[in-house]
């Protein structure tokens, strides 16, 4: 849906009626178009009822200047240098004497001088926004319900099919016959850590003081380790950040399943001048979990691998969903699950030499 529109905000971009940009008026949602300084060239009649201001104040300002969201600001800078195909955020937008309204900004580049970046802002409703959020958190829930007590179902024979095989392994007259017991048992041991990872995020969090380059820093060795040599690791830090409240070792769990993922995707793509950058930034009045929060931690894990494959973009957090040889498909669901329980968000956007997964962590 939000393609389409896209879609056709480019192509009235493209082919302006006579009368500048007055194609633009027939969309519903509000649409900016800005210069390469970020000034504003043109709004159409939706931004000018959502700003409750004339076009021609609108275009005596610059973005900054109009919205004042450093988040979007740096995302603006982004998408031109990155050339992102899109970006979106969501965001406040306030005008005095009325409430803040919600919107979800898609800022697409643009080709067509003066215009460099096309700014296309749909009001959400925050009631279809908090029931969206609760519907995804009672599904991931009900998975991880399901999962745990799969698990539990799994485990309980797992250890009697064991014990068995090695009393039948004593008694054996023939050794050769040793073979087909040890394929039980071993078999019976990847199921068992397969168990054991389903079921580890039930231990109840040890929340302490933590400081987020702490956790980086580990996630940094551990990969320099696995992968010598492989990979340039980045360190990207703002290290004015405080410290957060969470769980030291499932925090590093978080980061080293979403990296070890880059990294593996690197490494089997092949990629030319491998690199994982570990991003960290403040954000500014988040809404995690329908509550506010005046600052939040956003943590980027960007890397320059062949991005995730089509057919699975759209479940990767969904638990035994994997586009890797051998892989188990819950690294994702337990970063997530670590996430939520944190309070934070995680998502990620992808597509062949940029996949960026940002996790969102209140502070204070
Ligand atoms: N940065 C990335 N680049 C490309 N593909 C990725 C990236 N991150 C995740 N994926 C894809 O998402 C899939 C799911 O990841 P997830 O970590 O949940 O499972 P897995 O890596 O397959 O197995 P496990 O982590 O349990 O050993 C991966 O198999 C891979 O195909
Ligand atoms: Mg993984």
């Amino acid at each position: 849906m939000v393609a389409r529109k896209k879609a056709i905000a480019r192509r009235l971009v493209q082919t302006p009626v006579s009368g500048g940009y007055a194609g633009l008026d027939l969309l519903p949602s509000a649409v900016l178009l800005v210069d390469s300084g970020f000034q504003i060239v043109h709004a159409n009649s939706a931004a000018e009822n959502l700003f409750e201001l004339s076009l021609r104040s609108l275009r005596e300002r610059t973005i900054s200047r109009l919205l004042a969201n450093v988040a979007l600001d740096r995302m603006l800078v982004e998408v031109v240098e990155q050339e992102w195909s899109h970006r979106t955020l969501e965001m406040e937008v306030s005008t005095p004497g009325r409430d803040p309204i919600l919107v979800a900004c898609v800022v697409t580049p643009a080709h067509q001088p003066p215009v460099r970046l096309l700014l296309e802002l749909q009001v959400i409703d925050q009631r279809l926004r908090a029931a969206r959020e609760e519907r995804i958190a009672e599904q991931a829930e009900a998975n991880r319900e399901l999962i745990r007590n799969l698990a539990h179902e799994i485990k309980n024979p797992l250890g009697g099919i064991r014990g068995a095989a090695q009393l039948l392994e004593h008694e054996l007259p023939d050794p050769s016959l040793k073979e087909y017991t040890q394929v039980i048992i071993k078999e019976s041991d990847r199921l068992q850590a397969l168990m054991d990872r389903m079921l580890t995020p039930h231990r109840p969090p040890r929340i302490a003081s933590v400081n987020i380059h702490e956790v980086l820093e580990r996630v940094r060795s551990l990969l320099a380790a696995e992968f010598p040599g492989q990979i340039r690791l980045i360190r990207d830090y703002d290290t004015s950040l405080p410290d957060l409240r969470g769980d030291f070792e499932q925090l590093i769990q978080v980061v080293l399943n979403v990296a070890r993922n880059a990294a593996q995707a690197l490494i089997q793509a092949g990629t030319p001048l491998p690199e994982i950058r570990l991003r960290t930034r403040a954000a500014r009045q988040v809404t995690l979990h329908k509550e506010r929060y005046r600052l939040a931690l956003e943590l980027h894990v960007i890397d320059n691998g062949p991005g995730i494959p089509d057919e699975i973009r759209e479940r990767i957090f969904y638990p035994l969903v994997s586009g890797r040889e051998g892989g188990s498909g819950l690294g994702l669901t337990l970063a997530q699950s670590f996430v939520q329980q944190h309070r934070g968000a995680i998502e990620c956007d992808s597509r062949p030499g940029l996949t960026v997964f940002k996790i969102l962590l209140p502070l204070g």
